[in-house]
């Protein structure tokens, strides 16, 4: 098969939610479909579970299963797909925003009774921000739940979607009779059995047949009509270049533990979702269809055996080919490097392979030559763009406990960092270092792993910082940057690409200091 074929034939994307729509199991029943797992119960859940705040073991089991389900690839009607995997607990949220710089697009998982949650609305804001097309998925109509029109509403509203239902609920709970689907034009009766794994659908073209009145009885059939034809008069029509262009997101209804509605939403998926999308260098525009090989890690796991530190770097090819054993440049390090097993990864297993395309993800083992963003090309000097670090929300500083092994803590601390768990910061003042996290799991899974895998000890110490701003060098004042840096001198600090930091210690600081130094230019991500 031709290269355009295959970039043609694949879709990548990431599946996101607040915790507890339903996104493992939307992801265990599409995978279902495409015959990669045998039964329900297959995919494990990767979420850390409530009190597991100090329970090593369950970070490491966390730890494991994110490995096995980072990417879960499947063919389906003779598509690739690729699903990335997205942490929902809040504390791993920067590994999701890492992970969407991988996917082509996304589809988001709302619980029909919860409505628009906290997770979703920042998951879905970094979608917005990149333009990555996205498919609404309204789960668990089996159960009672708010209105659909009042939920559209909500989307709109909250994530500042512009929504077009692609079907309609016919009836909801107790009460929940099937879904039209406005795509296929057809009626899809729940019979609440979710071992059934193909679903029976009726075809209905015309929304008056009274065909419909017999299955789904006189009245539910009325309001149905009335509910569509209120849909299409409100909701524009879909169209796909708008929907590619981040600009129209289709909305599904359905249930994932009863398999319904999965079906209708993969069959569109397969349909509308984009082909591996051209990527944005530092020089170029790199599109998937170039004949040289180039990718960019955007994932960096450590392995499951301590005692060996072998890590898994994994790599989005963005164009070309990636063949096994094949020199490619480490742009970063500018340095060749050739990879004898490489790993493709399927739903339950990973496999080395010899050739992989645009698309899809390769696994690297590592020894502590990459960190996230690096790129690798088939020669060419550049790098790929857009892995930006965010405001961490906890600080803390970071001391050596046991002052024989500071060189294994730094080195460490190092790869810890270099794998995305947390950032490092060193003051301007007297140069002790800062551990920046997104979440308070972090802290307990540096320290638990500087001790297991480094035989380093640290201990933290309070530090009270409420943002970390990236002083933007370039596009300041340089007379007002120069007394700002000798007024907040004791809160400067460099992030580990040596970018200057200011940490504000509250919101009110961070703003009199923005309103005081105007033309002091502050960023709240590392990359401008
Ligand atoms: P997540 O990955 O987004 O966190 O959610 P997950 O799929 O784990 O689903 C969260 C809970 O919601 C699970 O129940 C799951 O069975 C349930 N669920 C998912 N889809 C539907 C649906 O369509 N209808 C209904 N009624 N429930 C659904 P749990 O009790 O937390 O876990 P489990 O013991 O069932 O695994």
């Amino acid at each position: 098969m031709s290269l355009v074929s295959e970039i043609n034939r694949r879709r990548t994307f990431g599946i996101i939610s607040h915790p507890d729509a339903g996104k493992t199991t939307l992801t265990e029943k599409l995978l279902l479909f495409g015959g990669a797992i045998q039964e329900a119960g297959a995919v494990k859940s990767n979420k850390v579970k409530k009190g597991a705040t100090s329970d090593f073991m369950e970070i490491e089991r966390q730890r494991g299963i994110s490995v096995a389900t980072s990417v879960l690839a499947f063919e389906y009607k003779g598509t690739k797909i690729n699903i990335l995997d997205t942490p929902g607990h809040k504390d791993f949220a920067e590994d999701t925003f890492r992970t969407l710089t991988a996917v082509d697009s996304v589809i988001v998982v709302i619980d029909v009774a919860k409505g628009v949650e906290e997770q979703t609305e920042k998951l879905v804001k970094v979608c917005r921000m990149r333009n990555i097309p996205i498919i609404v998925f309204i789960n668990k109509l089996d159960r009672e739940g708010k209105d659909a029109f009042e939920l559209l509403d909500e989307i709109e509203q909250k994530l500042e979607l512009r929504v077009t239902p692609l079907s309609c609920p016919i009836g909801m709970g107790y009460d929940f009779k099937g879904i039209y689907n406005l795509w296929e034009k057809n009626v899809n009766l729940f019979s609440g059995d979710n071992r059934k794994n193909i679903e029976e659908t009726i075809e209905i073209k015309n929304i008056n047949d009274k065909t419909l009145d017999n299955l789904i009885s006189k009245d539910a059939a009325e309001t149905l009509r009335e509910e569509i034809e209120l849909m299409e008069g409100i909701y524009p029509e879909f169209n796909k270049s708008e929907y590619l262009e981040g600009k129209l997101q289709p909305v599904f209804f359905g249930s994932a533990l009863n398999n319904f509605g999965v079906r209708e939403l993969l069959d569109c998926f397969i349909e509308i979702a984009p082909t591996p999308r051209p990527k944005e260098s530092d020089s170029r525009l790199v599109k998937p269809d170039e004949n040289d090989f180039s990718g960019f890690v955007f994932k960096i796991h450590a392995n499951m055996d301590p005692k060996h530190r072998d890590r898994l770097a994994f790599v989005k090819i963005v164009s070309g080919t990636f063949n096994r054993n094949t020199p490619y440049l480490h742009v970063r390090n500018n340095k060749k490097m050739k990879f004898s097993s490489p790993n493709a990864f399927f739903a339950e297993r990973k496999e080395i392979v010899d050739v992989s395309f645009p698309g899809d993800i390769v696994g690297l083992h590592d020894t502590g030559n990459f960190k996230i963003g690096d790129t690798l090309t088939q020669g060419e000097k550049m790098f790929y763009k857009g892995i930006p670090s965010f405001s961490p929300e906890h600080f803390k500083y970071i001391n050596n406990v046991d002052p024989l092994k500071s060189k294994q803590l730094s080195k460490g601390i190092d790869q810890l960092m270099d794998e995305g768990v947390a950032q490092l910061f060193v003051l301007e003042l007297n140069g002790r270092k800062v551990i920046g996290t997104v979440g308070a799991l972090q802290f307990e899974v540096i320290q638990y792993r500087l001790e297991h895998e480094y035989t380093a000890k640290c201990s933290y110490e309070n530090l009270n910082v409420y943002k970390a701003c990236w002083i933007d060098i370039n596009q300041s004042d340089p007379e007002e940057l120069k007394e700002f840096k000798r007024v907040k001198s004791r809160f400067l600090a460099k992030d580990k690409s040596g970018q200057l930091v200011f940490f504000a210690d509250s919101a009110f600081t961070l703003q009199m200091t923005q309103s005081k130094y105007t033309k002091v230019k502050l960023h709240f991500v590392s990359e401008f």
